[in-house]
């Protein structure tokens, strides 16, 4: 972890994002463009047909009025102009290909299988870890996260570096941030949650992740592996041979793969929003963990959870946030019981986060601990159920008036730009595809 302290410079600020590097230069914020030049020096590489420089302007997503944010209307606050690219092509610069393709033309179509972590073999659960080991010690190459006091001012906007992982956590982290609404912090309103984005949003997420540990390995198979939490009386992937054991304080075991790894709250100073935990005897410096520890979240959902959330037909429902009802969306996300689709109470994707305790507790911040890559998987992978069952598609997502979460909004803040109606799609489209397995038998 020695690397980390070198390149996590300090940046304590009101605002952080992630920006292509090549994209951080006075010249671009100026010009208000990230159209980068590709290998034969056309932006975009439009020359060979990768992409073209697009002008935002015309497309405008959700605005709110009473909302100054920089994450509003992604990226417009920062770019007018980004790359778009075609057929095969994605990156920000359309240098790379969309998940699921590979090849310098992108024409190598490849569907990776993601496994339940117990599916692995000793030496594909090793090597997995490895890879995450170099995640959080490898300085992301392609992006830098913005840190700066004022982000009206562009001469004073600052770019730090981040290692992969940290670069990943992040992402999940900016999309929490408090929304400055009507000069006060609105707790229920963010871009990556509480709304019709959240599955589409979350599995972007992945995708990026896992993309960028192809590319750093080389590894064309790698697959982030899944968590079947269904009917667990205890976590049974937490021992040190999987996702570590951690202590009644909720400290990991030393002889754990991640009782090292430190947050990007320290990384970044970030200032005391979230950071110091509600349990204050926790030092959220390290990850730490509790499962079952707190008395309404004693246990993981269950078999009927899953089957009943399953049910639900409608992607979402109004008023597409937290108090919807009969919704897919909000049941998959935690906020109303699938057992009768009304009653408004801790579920699913947020009760397991609650029951396995400390980091993964605090959900801003929880994606520091890799066990939230196994979580959200098993998430996606219900998700991908619900797609099959509803044959779900773009036409599925909702017109609705969330921040950020509009129909044709980019998920923020990722570049290139992807509307939130595009990823309601099959996984193959994205480049994976998930195992059936069968955890217990659910009983009876
Ligand atoms: C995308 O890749 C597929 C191969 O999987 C190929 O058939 C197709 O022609 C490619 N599309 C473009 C526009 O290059
Ligand atoms: C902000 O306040 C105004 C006036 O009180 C109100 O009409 C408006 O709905 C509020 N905006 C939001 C987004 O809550
Ligand atoms: C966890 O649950 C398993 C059965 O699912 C049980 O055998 C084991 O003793 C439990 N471990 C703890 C620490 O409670």
């Amino acid at each position: 972890m020695l690397c980390l302290g070198i390149f996590l410079l300090v940046g304590l600020s009101a605002v952080h994002s992630q920006f292509p590097r090549v994209c951080t230069t006075e010249a671009s914020f100026r010009t208000k463009s990230c159209c980068p030049l590709w290998k034969d020096r056309s932006p975009c590489g439009s020359r060979s047909g990768r992409g073209r420089c697009q002008d935002l302007v015309a497309l405008r997503g959700n605005s709110i009025p009473q909302i100054d944010d920089d994450r509003l209307d992604w990226p417009r606050h920062y770019y007018d102009n980004v790359c778009e690219c075609s057929g095969n092509f994605s990156g920000y610069d359309c240098g790379s290909c969309k998940y699921g393709y590979f090849g310098e033309k992108c024409d190598r179509k490849k569907i990776v299988i993601r496994r339940e972590i117990r599916e692995l073999s000793f030496l594909e659960q090793k090597r997995f870890f490895s890879y995450l080991a170099l995640t959080k010690t490898t300085k992301c190459k392609d992006f830098v996260i913005l840190s700066t006091g004022d982000r009206h001012h562009r001469d004073t906007y600052r770019f730090v570096d981040a290692s992969l992982y940290d670069m990943f956590a992040w992402l999940h982290y900016y999309s929490m941030k408090p929304i400055m609404i009507n000069s006060t912090f609105d707790p229920n309103k963010n871009f990556a949650h509480q709304g019709p984005a959240f599955p589409g949003w979350h599995r972007l997420l992945l995708a990026f992740l896992e993309r960028q540990i192809q590319q750093l390995t080389g590894d064309e198979d790698f697959a982030i592996p899944y968590y079947d939490w269904r009917g667990e009386e205890n976590c049974t992937i937490c021992t040190n041979d999987l996702m570590g054991e951690s202590d009644a304080h909720g400290i990991l075991n030393p002889y754990s793969h991640f009782s090292y790894w430190r947050t990007i709250c320290s990384g970044f100073n970030y200032p005391d929003t979230y950071c110091p935990a509600a349990d204050s005897e926790i030092w959220m410096e390290r990850l730490h963990r509790k499962p079952g520890a707190t008395p309404y979240a004693p246990k993981p959902p269950t078999f009927q959870d899953v089957e009943d959330t399953l049910k639900l037909r409608d992607l979402d429902r109004p008023p597409f946030d937290e108090t919807a009802i009969r919704s897919f969306r909000n049941a998959l996300e935690g906020f109303l019981s699938p057992t009768d689709g009304v009653t408004l109470k801790r579920s699913m994707h947020n009760l397991v986060h609650i029951f396995l305790g400390g980091t993964m507790s605090q959900i801003p911040i929880s994606s520091n601990d890799p066990i939230f890559l196994l979580h959200h998987s098993f998430i996606d992978k219900i998700f991908e159920a619900w797609l099959a069952r509803y044959n779900g598609s773009p036409n599925s997502y909702p017109e609705n008036n969330e921040v950020g979460q509009g129909p044709n909004d980019c998920a923020t803040p990722f570049f290139p730009c992807q509307r939130n109606k595009d990823l309601i799609r099959k996984s193959t489209e994205f480049g994976y595809r998930y195992s059936s397995y069968h955890n217990k038998k659910p009983q009876q």
